[in-house]
């Protein structure tokens, strides 16, 4: 499956979209960063396409006073606490995550109160106000160093992704306190269709998010967030691979591994947020300067605080 598209001829209705993004991103001395699951034709007018620990790193490094962030809320939010002097622009502010709705900071002060002295280690794919009840955040490519880091005889609670935690349990040993969130995309790959697809191209190499439920990690050859993914994908030499995770993945891979054959695990392994940005709308978000990630000061501290934990950790 290829569905690579040359970003410089994309024109509707006599309006090249990507010159027109382009001089107003020069104008307000913009910056485009896009995650690994966008679809096709965002993440190539985008200056950084990324997992969202580099996405992280981008927002916090980056001189460019304006952001537009390609993603999902929680992300841009993200973007927003780590650079909360500039201005933060979305796409489509619907774009959100369900797993990241599956936690409030109230449940977060509940958990707290039932473990006293726990450490609350906090998936990026949450709220800035959870995050700010958290003592330290972590993504899919360092939850298993950020657990590490923290003292052995300290009691853990990771929230709020069942499946992240329970691999970093197996990954760590560590007996962690879990909550019951999950990703409805990540869940509908089942082992079964790893085995199905095994069968069919016995060489592949089966790539696959540590949101997976348990049985398809175990049955991969790589579980890792999604730009280490495509790391591993460059490094390897099948020709083949099976992808266990959200399918905007394959037009990166695509991109670039043009000799590679990619198959989706489950054909149906598609985030409806993630696909609601468009061109047009980072166009339009670029015209009006809006819409805008806005958080109170008391949350960008909060939630500021685990973010820098998380990176200090590396
Ligand atoms: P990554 O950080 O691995 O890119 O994952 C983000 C995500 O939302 C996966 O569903
Ligand atoms: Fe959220 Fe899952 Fe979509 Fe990632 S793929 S943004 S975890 S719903």
């Amino acid at each position: 499956m290829s569905a690579f598209i040359a970003p410089s001829s994309l024109r509707r209705d006599g309006l090249d979209l990507v010159a027109r993004i382009n001089d107003l991103k020069n104008r307000h001395n913009a910056i485009i960063l896009a995650h690994n699951y966008q679809i096709g034709e965002v993440q190539d007018v985008a200056d950084f396409v990324g997992d969202s620990l580099e996405l992280s790193r981008h927002a916090a490094a980056t001189s460019h006073p304006v952001i537009v962030f390609c993603g999902v809320h929680f992300m841009a939010e993200t973007a927003k606490v780590l650079s909360p002097e500039k201005t933060v622009l979305v796409p489509d502010l619907a774009a959100g995550c369900p797993m990241s709705d599956m936690i409030t900071p109230e449940e977060v002060r509940r958990l707290r109160a039932e473990h006293p002295g726990a450490v609350v280690v906090t998936y990026v794919n949450s709220s800035a106000a959870v995050k700010a009840e958290s003592d330290i955040c972590c993504t899919s490519a360092n939850a298993v160093r950020i657990v590490e880091s923290i003292p052995a005889h300290l009691k853990v609670i990771f929230l709020p992704d069942q499946y992240l935690g329970e691999f970093v349990r197996r990954k760590t040993g560590r007996s962690l306190i879990l909550y019951s969130g999950f990703c409805p995309t990540h869940v509908r790959i089942m082992a079964a269709d790893i085995f199905r697809e095994r069968k069919k191209h016995p060489d592949a190499l089966v790539i696959a998010h540590p949101e997976c439920p348990a049985p398809v990690a175990e049955c991969s050859d790589v579980v890792a967030s999604t730009s280490r993914m495509a790391r591993e994908v460059q490094a390897s030499d099948r020709k083949e691979v099976i992808v266990g995770t959200e399918l905007g993945m394959i037009h990166r891979l695509s991109r670039e591994n043009p000799d590679k054959t990619f198959i989706p695990a489950c054909a149906s392994c598609d985030c409806a947020n993630m696909k609601v940005n468009s061109l047009e709308k980072i166009l339009w978000s670029l015209e009006d300067m809006s819409p805008e990630i806005r958080l109170s000061p008391e949350v960008i501290a909060g939630a500021r605080k685990a973010l820098d934990r998380m990176l200090e950790v590396g």
